[in-house]
């Protein structure tokens, strides 16, 4: 009876206080509500990239790992059209100390210069040997330094000669074998009255000259920079013939005068044009240059960059862009994985597809539906293969506006080929030596 009342009067208790139980309940529950909700929230990550870029990274990239990726959503950010503007805007990004970027895109070659500068997070240990054994060996000599990885490619690139096939054909030429024979080709269309131009390169003073430049300078035996001895080259008669060869194309008209103000997107209109009939350039030309709406589409081929003559070497410079992490990021876990399903064969396929470019996952070369697509990229991987990586040394920013602004004003005749890779020589030994002595970085 006893028990009974008191169990009676400790029920009662409980009704008259009930809400001292349950508010401190349901607080608890409202917490740990918003903390699961809030740990389900996507991370969004930024990353910044050129204007041409950017589209079909939008589109089939992000795309993907937006869709079937629902913690993390990539933004893709459009810069400006030039290599150059990027890094710059990302330097200005980490020298601020707050960048807004998690993602870092790079450039083949900036992974040395970013990692020297401590902006990137160190990679090595997040990718086992097998993680990385479908890319190539230059792409991933491109994202080291110092032996630690920092950049893992997203896609490979190459410089590729274009050529107009129907106009060699109705000539009886054959595609040429030296850059002598390209400009002897060229002449003979042009005096034909087949095209107004014929040689078409990149001139204008930024980082797209010095990868055309690269790729003449070693089709001339010469070199630029050791990245091993950091000897420099510049002041070689090779490379001096090499600056020589280019103003003669303009000097004798088979390059418009033009040439020396104009980046990739300029040439490749001109060509598709109909109005050249070689064109250096890089592969994403292919699937425009052979869209319904072009004057040359079915009519041209792709080869490999020819060399002079006087040497046995040919030069592709390897070009290629790729991940990084920003050290600042508040999300290293999520751009891990997102670094991870951005470079996996499946999801670059659909994206290569479309714009053309490169992978960097090497089976794609010969995947049956890319052949099927594009019956180049066999030649593509073969080409790769045997494409030349500017240096990857951590004053490589420096060194390639040194080239830039010197062979521009070769080009434009504001000096000899002579005086200018003399005085571009001495501006890089002075770099290099101030980097030996840990001066510059
Ligand atoms: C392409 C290449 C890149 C190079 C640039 C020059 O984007 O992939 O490596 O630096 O062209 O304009």
């Amino acid at each position: 009876m006893v028990g009974m009342r008191h169990l009676i009067s400790q029920g009662r208790r409980f009704w008259q206080h009930w809400w001292k139980f349950l508010l401190p309940g349901l607080l608890l529950l409202g917490i740990v509500t918003l903390a699961v909700a809030n740990s389900q929230a996507p991370v969004t990550l930024r990353v910044l990239m050129t204007a041409p870029d950017t589209p079909p990274w939008r589109e089939y990239l992000a795309e993907a790992l937006n869709t079937r990726q629902h913690r993390i959503r990539v933004e893709v950010v459009e810069g400006p059209n030039s290599p150059n503007l990027i890094e710059d805007l990302y330097t200005t990004a980490f020298l601020l100390g707050n960048s807004p970027y998690d993602l870092v895109y790079m450039d083949v070659t900036w992974a040395p210069k970013f990692a020297a500068a401590g902006w990137l997070r160190d990679l090595t240990e997040d990718f086992s040997t097998q993680d990385l054994a479908g890319f190539s060996p230059q792409d991933m000599e491109g994202g080291k330094y110092n032996g630690r990885l920092y950049r893992v490619p997203v896609r490979s690139d190459t410089g590729v000669l274009y050529y107009r096939r129907d106009l060699l054909e109705a000539a009886g030429l054959s595609p040429p074998r030296t850059l002598e024979e390209l400009v002897a080709i060229a002449k003979s269309l042009q005096q034909r009255g087949d095209v107004r131009w014929g040689y078409l390169w990149q001139g204008r003073q930024y980082e797209g000259s010095t990868a055309m430049f690269v790729e003449i300078i070693q089709g001339f035996d010469g070199f630029w920079i050791d990245p091993q001895t950091l000897e420099v080259g510049l002041d070689q008669p090779e490379v001096i013939r090499a600056v020589d060869f280019l103003r003669s194309t303009i000097a004798e008209g088979v390059s418009p005068a033009g040439v020396t103000t104009y980046v990739e997107e300029d040439t490749r209109l001109i060509f598709q044009n109909g109005d050249a009939a070689f064109l250096r350039s890089w592969p994403y030309v292919f699937p425009l240059a052979n869209q319904p709406d072009s004057a040359i589409r079915g009519k041209f081929e792709m080869m490999p960059m020819v060399g002079s003559e006087t040497s046995s070497r040919r030069g592709s410079c390897l070009g290629g862009w790729g991940l990084g992490i920003a050290k600042t990021s508040k999300h290293p876990q999520e751009a891990l994985e997102a670094i991870r399903f951005l470079t996996k064969a499946a999801v670059q396929k659909p994206y290569i597809l479309k714009a053309g470019y490169m992978p960097s996952q090497r089976s794609l070369f010969t995947d049956p539906e890319v052949v099927a697509n594009y019956a180049h990229y066999p030649t593509l991987k073969a080409i790769a293969d045997q494409a030349v990586l500017r240096p990857p040394i951590a004053q490589y920013a420096q060194a390639t506006d040194i080239l830039q602004r010197y062979l521009s004003a070769a080009l434009t005749n504001q000096l000899t080929a002579e005086q200018a890779m003399q005085a571009a020589a001495r501006e890089t030994r002075l770099l290099l030596d101030a980097a030996r002595r840990g001066g510059a970085s």
